[in-house]
């Protein structure tokens, strides 16, 4: 483990105590602070010698490996997709595709990291709110570990994967009258009654395991920095996690360039986009937001003011994409590369068509989507935009005839 503090993002008070989620000072945002003095004297190949996946940065991250908690997460493909590429007019576009998590999302990125801490601290009882791949994940770790789960979910909201994966690894699946805001207020309350160690990404544990699909990205690209990054933006950790590892490679002298991080939010859920737009460093709350892409739907994003420093520190951006525009680009992927990511993944590669499409992004430009989860997780939306099986006879001539249409 490396040696580490967690301090206010806000003031920049020390935190002693592992169990409270804001800082007991001036209620601001808890970041993790790491102190990388040894990893300056090692060079990134010595990392390769273990075997990939989040923990191979361990050198990075402020828990113990003794107290790992892994289902061999990480160590995900980024794909060269040049058809995909030429059909959107950025013909240097990658795709990370975190949706080969073993929970199918890249939230198990976080929750090695964050379970592996709750059980360094000794936590019995762990939960989380949800709009699903986080209480999928939490679910499989927490079983993993032996832990008691809970997951409050916003009722009828969550896509039908992530719902059968949090009953399958038998977490209690609470269901509230309300949207993933109204689930996180209730989930905080109970951590800070200390009825349960809370796992979501307000932990500042769980997006130091994030930061690994960075290391991982210019690991896969030999250190070749790529001009940008795009993700999803919905409770704007994952965006902020990223941005702490490129700090983090800088500082230790292993990247000299960092890309410009870009974030996409759902266009009826976008509290973010709106203040970048606004040039502001703050962001006004979105009370009914509602999207397709229900793994973003979220109007007040915990890390929006970390996400919204992330994009201005990095000269990178953030913009809205339609329902239509996501759907029409989660087919694209499908249809050119193979590769099947649900709705709110399918933001970054919309989000990326549209920069280049207004001149945000220059065509020229080496970018990296990452895809944060599978497409199976909501088979719904993927029937509901495809065409439906084709009823055919029981002969050759059947076959042929819908063939040649
Ligand atoms: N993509 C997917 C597939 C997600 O599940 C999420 C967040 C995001 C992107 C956005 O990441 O919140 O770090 O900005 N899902 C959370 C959940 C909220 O409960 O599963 P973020």
């Amino acid at each position: 483990m490396a040696a580490h503090k967690v301090v206010c993002w806000d003031c920049g008070a020390e935190v002693d105590d592992p169990f409270v989620n804001t800082c007991p000072k001036c209620g601001g945002l808890l970041t993790v602070k790491m102190d990388l003095e040894k990893v300056k004297e090692m060079k990134p190949e010595d990392l390769r010698k273990a075997p990939i996946g989040v923990w191979r940065y361990a050198p990075f991250m402020p828990v113990d490996p003794a107290h790992k908690v892994s289902i061999q997460e990480g160590g995900t493909p980024l794909y060269s997709t040049q058809a995909l590429g030429e059909a959107i007019g950025c013909k240097n576009t990658f795709v990370k595709f975190e949706g080969l998590n073993p929970t199918g999302s890249f939230k198990d990125r976080g929750m090695t990291m964050g379970v592996s801490h709750a059980k360094e601290l000794g936590a019995t009882v762990v939960g989380c709110a949800s709009t699903g791949n986080t209480s999928a994940s939490l679910a499989a770790y927490a079983a993993k570990a032996g832990m008691k789960c809970a997951v409050f979910l916003p009722s009828g909201k969550v896509a039908m994967g992530k719902l059968a994966q949090a009953l399958f690894f038998g977490a209690k699946v609470l269901s509230i009258d309300g949207n993933f805001d109204d689930a996180l207020a209730l989930a905080r309350k109970m951590a800070d009654e200390r009825k349960l160690y809370l796992l979501n990404s307000i932990n500042p544990y769980r997006p130091e395991g994030q930061k690994s699909v960075l290391f991982e990205i210019i690991d896969q690209l030999c250190y070749d920095v790529p001009d940008r990054i795009i993700l999803p933006v919905g409770n704007a950790a994952n965006i902020w996690a990223v941005y702490k590892a490129c700090m983090e490679l800088k500082e230790v002298g292993w990247i000299d360039k960092v890309p410009m991080l870009t974030g996409i939010q759902a266009a009826g859920s976008a509290p973010v986009a709106r203040a970048f737009a606004a040039k502001n460093k703050t962001f006004e709350p979105e009370p009914n937001p509602e999207t397709v892409a229900t793994a973003i739907r979220i109007g007040n994003p915990v890390s929006g003011r970390k996400a919204l420093h992330a994009m201005y520190s990095t000269g990178g951006y953030c913009t809205t994409v339609t329902d239509e525009e996501i759907i029409s680009a989660q087919l694209l992927l499908g249809r050119k590369e193979g590769v099947c990511v649900e709705p709110a993944s399918a933001a970054s590669v919309a989000g990326l068509r549209k920069l280049i499409e207004t001149g945000v992004a220059d065509k020229d430009e080496r970018v990296v989507c990452i895809c944060t989860g599978n497409g199976l997780k909501d088979p719904d939306t993927i029937i509901n935009n495809c065409a439906p099986p084709i009823k055919c006879g029981n002969s050759v001539a059947d076959v042929e005839r819908i063939l040649s249409q």
